[in-house]
C-alpha cells in the first residue's frame, strides 16, 4: 500500500510558523516517526507552495505516467502512482477549485486534513473547497491529524 502526504503552502514552515497554532514539532520529524509506526505502508511525501504543482502531483498520484504531464520522464511518473492521498491544501484548501477539480478527477481516496480547527478561526477559513470532493475530513486534530488520515485510509 502506497499513500502520498501532500502539504500546502507555508507548511514547509511547521515547527517554525505560529508554534501556537500548529506546534513545535517540524514536519520532517513527524513524519520520521510516522514511517516508523507503519513500516507495511510506502509512505510519499510532497510539499509545495505552488497551486499547479499540486495539481500535477494529484494527477500523477491518481493516474501514473498515463497522467500525461509534460517534462517529466514516464518512469518518475509511474513510480508516483498512489492508493490513496492525505492532503493538507494550507491556503489553498479555501480558494482552489483547480485543487478540487483535481481530486474530482482521480479516482483514489483523499482525506483532508487541518492541523487546527479552521472552523474556530477566521471566517475565510470556514469554507473549503477541498471537502466537497473529499472522502473524509480531520480537522483539529494537531499535527497527529496525519497519523488518524492514514487510519481511515487503511481502514477504508
Ligand atoms: C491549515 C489551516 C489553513 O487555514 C491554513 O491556511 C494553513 C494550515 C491547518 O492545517 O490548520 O496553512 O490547513
Amino acid at each position: 500500500m502506497k499513500i502520498l502526504i501532500i502539504n500546502g503552502p507555508n507548511l514547509n514552515l511547521l515547527g517554525r510558523r505560529e508554534p501556537g497554532i500548529y506546534g513545535a514539532l517540524t514536519f520532517e520529524e513527524y513524519l520520521d516517526n510516522l514511517r516508523k509506526s507503519y513500516p507495511e505502508v510506502e509512505i510519499d511525501y510532497f510539499q509545495s507552495n505552488h497551486e499547479g504543482d499540486i495539481v500535477d502531483r494529484i494527477h500523477v498520484a491518481g493516474y501514473g505516467a498515463s497522467a500525461n504531464i509534460a517534462q517529466t520522464s514516464n518512469a518518475a511518473l509511474a513510480k508516483g502512482k498512489c492508493d490513496g492521498i492525505i492532503l493538507n491544501a494550507g491556503a489553498y484548501t479555501h480558494t482552489s477549485v483547480a485543487i478540487h477539480d483535481a481530486i474530482k478527477a482521480i479516482k483514489i481516496p483523499v482525506i483532508e486534513v487541518h492541523i487546527s480547527n479552521v472552523h474556530q478561526r477566521e471566517e475565510f477559513r470556514h469554507h473549503s473547497y477541498i471537502s466537497p470532493a473529499a472522502s473524509g475530513i480531520i480537522v483539529g486534530f494537531g499535527i497527529d491529524g496525519y497519523r488518524l488520515a492514514l487510519e481511515g485510509l487503511l481502514n477504508k
